[in-house]
């Protein structure tokens, strides 16, 4: 059988700056599935193209963990177990995307150079014997990537059956952080770069609180873990700082490679816990686009956010607010499970309803997680598509259906982006740890800006994260949660959106640090923003939580600090509540009293006024006109009814309305637009068939038959695209 892999050279399509509306540069959507030849013996192979093959997968993904095998010895290189699965996959028509293999060095490399692993806080060094042991600011490390890098790339750089790259697995999802000395000299070394002289380093952070200053480069540390209290917040945002830039160089140097010697793959990183990288810094201008493994029952259970289709959804826009379309490397097919947990399994149907979902809200690829179950080591009960015992049953079948039915219809999606009207200010780093050095026990910005996500989600609203330097003229809504950290030209932008007739609220607490996470010394928030705002904020305060439990317990105290007794019953009485028109409602989190400034009297109304105790009358949300359009300021948090109360009452005018005119409950809608087409998707999240609406008519792509306008039947989990109807 001869075949010509799809991609083989291409010339690397030009990849447009990074931006929320991006498609990615792939010249078709990506199917498939991560495999590991070194888990089984050869005789599996032909077996698995053959079945992969049947299941319309176009892609596998290599030896993202086997550097062991590729170097067993330095310097000696043995390629060949890759080879052999290469050319059996792509004799069925399947080429081979290759990993780097640096989140697993092999023992003879932590032997002979120790320094590369990491230590943690309390001066314990990592072990041999899991995975991401190695610290990634580590010169000595960082010469060892390169090498294996150069080897691979070289071995690989002509071969028509290699595509393209991933670097690493999963940067900094099971430790981001080391401690080491060969760290600290590194954050040294970073912090003379940036600040030059120790005088300004002295000035950013601040070092007369608590007798801190610093003489030279050399006495500063890095900043650990309550030793014995609480480290200076710029000095651990700039840890932070520092760790997303050495994750940067490092990956850095995997694509500098890699680019040099076959200008014609493309590179992408599959993330994971996304911790300390800077999404748009050089970490994604140096890729292609980004992949971001989906795992939403193992979020679920860790962070406890109840519905998983949600936060599936949630964390896809987030992603795609980084740098527009991005793949699934990895997304869940079964039982998913290391030996300290296991997840919820995907019931039938959900495999192919997680993978549209993503593929809804910008996916350009999936691949599903994972072939075959591994019968040793700490993922044994990891399931994939097939079992353990090679049989394939209904996760094949699914991963068949979906598999063959994208292959069709994969061509008409790419090339779309993905439709919002409500845009979430997202994809700053500064803003997300400046948060994390000093939250005050309030949700970070990501987390503050879930009620208003979930009620476009549930109200079918087309809605998405971008930061605000990316493109807004698309947008009808903009909406800050909660940055801590501002730059006056953001609000210039702002304000040019609001008089092209936008909508922009921004939420309490924004702009009240500068970059070196200082207090401003302005009035909140600010000047630039108090003055697009018309308002400015006298006070602010925390709230207990709703429940009645004390702020104590919401402080993000370690382990042994000090705990004030607080009563449930005081607490709550400490709550306040808000007036909204003739609504009332209570808030959460924090409060600001707002003061209407006297040179915007006549364009700010008060929208809705604190209504108890002492701050009682005061106003709470004002509006000021601005050109066509306004500017909102809600001073306190948005929770799921102050969501619901701001979009569909406040706000009522606004010219945005949902995707479809009904949305059943559980049903998901969004609308991949471009290149003269249309796509509706609308996904049923719930294990019951449901009936949806008037939906209107249109070619119905995976069921490649026409829909006529009106109500539509998904069964459980079922899943539609309607090209729709010019
Ligand atoms: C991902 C990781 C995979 C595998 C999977 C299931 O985070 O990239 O290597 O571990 O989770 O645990």
């Amino acid at each position: 059988m001869t075949f010509s892999p799809p991609f083989a050279h291409a010339p690397r399509r030009q990849v447009l700056a990074p931006s929320a509306w991006r498609p990615t540069s792939l010249d078709r959507l990506l199917i498939g599935t991560p495999h590991y030849p070194e888990h089984v013996d050869d005789s599996y192979l032909e077996r698995d193209a053959a079945r992969m093959a049947e299941c319309g997968f176009n892609v596998i993904r290599l030896a993202e963990f086997a550097w062991h095998l590729m170097e067993p010895r330095e310097g000696a290189f043995d390629f060949s177990l890759f080879d052999r699965a290469i050319e059996v996959f792509a004799r069925h028509g399947i080429s081979t995307v290759m990993c780097t293999p640096t989140a697993t060095p092999p023992r003879w490399l932590t032997m002979a150079y120790p320094e590369v692993l990491r230590v943690d806080t309390h001066g314990r060094p990592a072990r041999h014997g899991s995975r991401q042991q190695a610290d990634t600011t580590s010169p000595v490390y960082r010469e060892h990537s390169r090498r294996i890098t150069q080897a691979m790339a070289n071995h690989y750089r002509d071969h028509p059956h290699v595509i393209g790259w991933q670097t690493d697995n999963e940067l900094n999802t099971t430790a981001s952080e080391s401690y080491a000395p060969g760290t600290a000299r590194e954050f040294r070394r970073y912090l003379s770069a940036r600040y030059q002289t120790i005088a300004a380093l002295n000035h950013a952070w601040g070092t007369d609180f608590w007798a801190q200053r610093y003489d030279s480069f050399e006495q500063v540390d890095l900043p650990f873990e309550l030793a014995p209290s609480f480290a200076n917040p710029t000095q651990v945002l700039d840890y932070h700082r520092f760790l997303a830039w050495a994750t940067a160089a490092f990956q850095h140097d995997q694509v500098a490679i890699l680019r040099a010697t076959n200008p014609g793959w493309f590179i992408f990183h599959n993330l994971g816990q996304l911790r300390d990288i800077d999404f748009r810094g050089e970490f994604t201008t140096d890729l292609d686009f980004l992949g971001y493994d989906v795992y939403p029952f193992l979020k679920d259970e860790i962070e406890r956010t109840g519905c998983h289709a949600h936060h599936q959804a949630f964390m896809a826009d987030v992603m795609r607010g980084y740098a527009g379309n991005f793949i699934v490397p990895e997304q869940q097919s079964g039982l998913g499970s290391q030996p300290g947990f296991a997840t919820p399994v995907p019931e039938e149907g959900e495999m192919q309803r997680m993978a549209m979902s993503s593929i809804a809200r910008g996916a350009d690829g999936v691949l599903f997680f994972r072939w075959r179950p591994a019968h040793f080591g700490a993922e044994i009960y990891w399931n994939g598509i097939l079992d353990h015992d090679d049989v394939p049953r209904r996760r094949y079948e699914e991963a068949r259906r979906t598999g063959t039915t994208l292959q069709r219809i994969g061509s008409r999606i790419l090339g779309t982006s993905v439709r919002m009207d409500v845009g979430i200010a997202g994809a700053d780093y500064d803003n997300q740890e400046a948060h994390t050095t000093y939250p005050l026990g309030l949700p970070s910005p990501q987390g503050a800006s879930l009620p208003l996500h979930r009620h476009c989600f549930e109200q079918g609203l087309p809605c998405g994260f971008l930061h605000p330097e990316d493109d807004l003229s698309r947008l009808k809504v903009f909406f800050v949660p909660h940055w801590v950290i501002w730059k006056d030209e953001w609000t210039e932008r702002l304000e040019r959106f609001a008089r092209a007739g936008g909508t922009v609220i921004i939420g309490a607490r924004t702009g009240t640090r500068d970059a070196n996470n200082h207090v401003i010394r302005d009035t909140a928030p600010g000047r630039s923003l108090s003055a697009l705002c018309g308002i400015t904020v006298e006070e602010f305060g925390l709230l207990p939580p709703l429940d009645g439990l004390g702020l104590t317990d919401k402080l993000n105290r370690p382990e042994g600090a000090l705990v004030l007794p607080t009563r449930p019953a005081e607490s709550s009485r400490r709550a306040h509540q808000l007036r909204v028109g003739d609504a009332v409602l209570p808030a959460a989190h924090a409060y600001e009293l707002l003061k209407v400034r006297d040179d915007a009297a006549d364009q700010v109304t008060v929208a809705g006024r604190w209504d108890t105790r002492f701050v009682a009358g005061q106003p709470a949300i004002t509006i000021r006109r601005v050109g066509e359009g306004r500017v909102v300021y809600v001073g306190t948090y948005v929770t799921d009814a102050l969501a619901a109360l701001l979009l569909d009452a406040v706000l009522a005018d606004l010219p945005i309305k949902p995707l479809l005119p009904h949305v059943p409950a559980g049903v998901e809608v969004t609308l991949r637009e471009g290149e003269g087409r249309s796509l509706l998707f609308i996904l049923n999240s719930r294990a019951e068939p449901v009936v949806v609406p008037d939906v209107p008519a249109g070619l119905e792509l995976m069921g490649d038959r026409p829909h006529a306008a009106g109500a539509l039947r998904l069964s459980a989990y079922g899943c539609a695209v309607i090209q729709v109807s010019p």
